[in-house]
């Protein structure tokens, strides 16, 4: 395959998005969110990935820290959560600090030991990506975070995948693209990234036109597969 450069989607992909919900649902406070977190955390994703998409279509485009708030307002509100404000601004927190995958900061370690190009390609925005990267001490381990706001436009659009290109010089098939979202792997199969989808849940394949070279569990075998 010669893969040169290994490029990752980062919520939900590098860092567990259903981390905020569950860690203030645990905290003082937390009570009321503590029967509902999975359901809150499951919408508030829902919304965030919608309104990033219809934002792209209509070309009415904000930063991703805008749609994380649009959501997470709908999430609350669906749930009657609308009046706590301290409990949103818990969650809003948390997100500029959530976890890693267990297994991420030693299969990045892994790629730069093998000498691989790593970075992010994400919606996030560039601070939002930062807050994310230095509180899971990833910055050691990553050349670079690429954020859509560089192009204006979300993904699935494929300026965003040509940012790639742009920044280490590459042909697209010496790419391994890394996503847990599936219409992200798809899309970036139909640019024409070698993809692999991250499919922690076990959920079926996207029907849309590009198909993942690789389904895998975790995250754990991409320095495997990159060496191929
Ligand atoms: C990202 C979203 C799609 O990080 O998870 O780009």
């Amino acid at each position: 395959m010669a893969i040169t450069t290994c490029v990752f989607d980062a919520y939900g992909t590098l860092f567990d998005v259903a981390a905020a919900a569950r860690q203030a649902a645990a905290e003082p406070g937390g009570e009321k969110l503590a029967q509902i977190w999975p359901q809150l955390a499951e919408d508030w994703r829902a919304k965030q990935l919608q309104y990033s998409w219809l934002r792209a279509v209509t070309g009415e485009h904000t930063d991703f820290w805008r749609v994380t708030q649009d959501g997470l307002d709908w999430a609350l509100e669906l749930r009657g959560l609308s009046d706590d404000a301290a409990l949103r601004e818990r969650l809003l927190s948390l997100y500029w600090q959530l976890q890693a995958y267990p297994e991420v900061p030693e299969m990045l370690r892994a790629l730069k030991a093998a000498g691989m190009n790593t970075a992010i390609l994400s919606n996030g925005s560039p601070d939002m990506l930062q807050g994310a990267v230095q509180s899971a001490s990833l910055a050691d381990v990553l050349d670079d975070v690429l954020s859509v706001e560089s192009v204006g436009v979300f993904k699935p659009a494929p300026q965003v995948y040509d940012m790639v290109l742009q920044r280490f010089g590459v042909a697209k098939h010496h790419v391994l693209f890394v996503s847990s979202n599936g219409w992200d792997a798809a899309a970036a199969a139909s640019y024409g990234f070698v993809t692999a989808w991250v499919n922690r849940a076990g959920l079926p394949v996207d029907r849309l036109p590009g198909q993942p070279n690789f389904v895998l569990q975790d995250l754990s075998a991409i320095p495997t597969l990159a060496g191929q």
